[in-house]
């Protein structure tokens, strides 16, 4: 038995093929909201049931349920609003009831909004709800002190995929199902990262493979933080070490296009109900998942699942206490397996990789992969000529 999407229908806002030509004739004629890159990711993940149940961007009601109680309605938890933004000027213009052509910054028409509610919502509230934190120096929520004063809600429509670089990887919801099914495995557990996967990464998903019949490794490919390391280097080192390193019938590599918000617990849920609606049964969480800077506790984003009724979350989590290569046991451990002190230890971080890189250190094996260790001085030296 396959898991349910959450909500339980995995949606689809793509126009059928045969209406689409009309649709745009349609859409040519109607006023033009303009959106950016961001924005466009979050389309596309609506219009690919990434965001199942939504069907729109989030109205004013479910976006305060969402802030206050972590729920769209009864039963179906919600932990990060997905929300339309404009200026007051630009909302002036629009009726509600009518439809808006979404244009993307490359000028396309890439689908319509019906507008059903137009609403402010204070971004103090926005933010701490979200990020914990009304401190701009968070990436998050400098994104929510730059919104448009309104946001529209309402159901979208999509004309086109939006196609990103690896596009090979980018299966949507309904196909990595589909695969899951065809492969017969029933245990699946998804890997969320940001980083090229170093070797605390990989011994979490392979602690979990053990326990599972499949393992998703999900990188992340909407748009991070500037100093996050570039979709195109971390997909490289993605191939190489599922090349040499995981038993090809348990692994799928497969990208997920959704921006990375840096919401830390709010977006470990987040990322969890996303995962449920690619097929997945559960998912890795460990230390500071999704996590940025100090503004959220070790293991804040595994307690936050406390909150919620395993019945309607319906994915399990899997929680990792923070890893770390131990020199005298000669592997990976964490505080739970190995009975050495820190002295013993070599703590493994992405950020600490980024440093090291930036320094121009060489990455050790303790740390990663010698594949991905090339690949990744080789682009640092590239980037520096
Ligand atoms: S994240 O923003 O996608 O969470 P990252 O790519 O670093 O960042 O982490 C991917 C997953 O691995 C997250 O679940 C994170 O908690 C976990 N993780 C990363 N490093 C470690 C570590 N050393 N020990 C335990 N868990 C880790």
């Amino acid at each position: 038995m396959t898991i349910e999407p959450h909500g339980g229908k995995l949606v689809n806002r793509y126009v059928q093929l045969e209406e689409k030509e009309e649709k745009i004739a349609e859409a040519k004629k109607l006023k033009a909201l303009y959106i950016d890159e961001y924005l466009s990711f979050d389309l596309d993940g609506i219009a690919k049931g990434i965001f199942s149940p939504l069907n729109g961007f989030m109205g004013e009601e479910e976006t305060l349920n969402c802030l206050h109680y972590m729920y769209l309605k009864k039963g179906v938890p919600w932990t990060i609003p997905i929300l339309l933004d404009t200026s007051s000027e630009n909302s002036e213009k629009i009726e509600i009831g009518e439809k808006v052509a979404l244009i993307s910054n490359s000028n396309n028409i890439v689908g319509t909004i019906t507008v059903r509610e137009k609403f402010s919502i204070d971004k103090t509230l926005l933010a701490e709800k979200v990020y914990g934190t009304k401190d701009i120096a968070h990436p998050g929520v400098k994104r929510t002190y730059s919104l448009g004063e309104i946001f529209i809600g309402g159901e979208v429509e999509v004309f086109e995929k939006k196609t990103i670089e690896f596009e090979e990887y980018n299966l949507p919801p309904k196909v990595t199902r589909a695969i899951f099914k065809e492969r017969n495995w029933k245990r699946i557990v998804a890997f969320q990262t940001r980083n090229p996967i170093h070797r605390a990464h990989e011994y979490l998903t392979k602690c979990a493979l053990e326990i599972c019949d499949g393992l998703l490794i999900h990188p992340l490919m909407g748009t991070t933080k500037l100093d996050d390391i570039p979709g195109e280097v971390r997909m490289k080192c993605y191939r190489a070490l599922v090349e040499n390193y995981y038993p090809q019938n348990r692994v799928l590599l497969s990208l997920m296009p959704v921006n990375m918000r840096y919401a830390g617990p709010k977006e470990a849920i987040m990322h969890a109900i996303i995962r449920k609606n690619y097929g997945c049964t559960h998912i890795i969480i460990g230390r500071d998942h999704a996590g940025v800077g100090n503004y959220y506790g070790t293991y804040d984003a595994q307690r936050i699942f406390d909150q919620f009724d395993p019945n309607e979350l319906k994915i399990t989590p899997l929680f990792f206490e923070n890893t770390f290569y131990c020199k005298t046991c000669g592997n990976m451990a964490s505080t739970k397996t190995c009975p050495h002190d820190e002295s013993h230890h070599i703590i493994l971080s992405g950020t600490k990789v980024r440093e090291m890189l930036s320094k121009g250190e060489k990455l050790p094996l303790e740390f990663t992969r010698k594949e991905v260790a090339e690949i990744l001085t080789s682009w640092i030296k590239e980037s520096r000529s």
